[in-house]
């Protein structure tokens, strides 16, 4: 009777161990996602400036409700600045301009730029720090 307790045992044992063994191929089979292309970004960029209103006051080569995209484009490659930590709240604005219009894009990182993916602010950062080679071949 001990003898089958213990053959029992060993038993259970061993269903254990062989259904963590299939958890664990099944965690391993998930593929990594690597970093996304700079095509893919620009193209994630350009959508995004839209699909999140950005272009609502943001013109891209003309003052309209905001600074323009090349203007801040411009601004920040002059400053070797980073415009996700801007988006982010990480760092102060640094265009030249007033304190309402600070406010009123401050708003919008208090706001729905919350809910915006890190991949996803810095797809945008890229399409912003490039759109002068994309106007020029446009
Ligand atoms: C309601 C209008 C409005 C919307 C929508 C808006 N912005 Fe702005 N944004 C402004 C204004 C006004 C400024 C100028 C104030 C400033 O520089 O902080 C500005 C400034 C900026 C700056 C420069 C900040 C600096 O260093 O001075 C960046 C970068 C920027 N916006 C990115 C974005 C992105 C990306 C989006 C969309 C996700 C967006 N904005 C949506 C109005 C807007």
């Amino acid at each position: 009777m001990r003898i089958f307790t213990i053959l029992l045992f060993i038993l259970l044992l061993n269903s254990c161990k062989s259904e963590k063994k299939i958890e664990e191929s099944i965690d391993n089979s998930v593929p990594e996602r690597t970093e996304l292309s700079y095509d893919s970004k620009i193209f994630l960029g350009n959508r995004l400036f839209s699909e999140k209103t950005c272009v609502t006051c943001h013109d891209i080569d003309t003052y309209f409700k905001a600074p323009s995209v090349i203007e801040i484009m411009k601004v920040y490659k002059e400053n070797n600045a980073d415009i996700v930590a801007f988006l982010k709240g990480n760092s102060k604005p640094i265009l030249d301009v007033t304190a309402s219009e600070i406010a009123i894009m401050q708003d919008n990182i208090d706001g729905f730029l919350k809910n915006i993916t890190d991949e996803e602010l810095n797809a945008i950062a890229t399409y912003m720090m490039h759109v002068d080679e994309l106007v020029k071949n446009r």
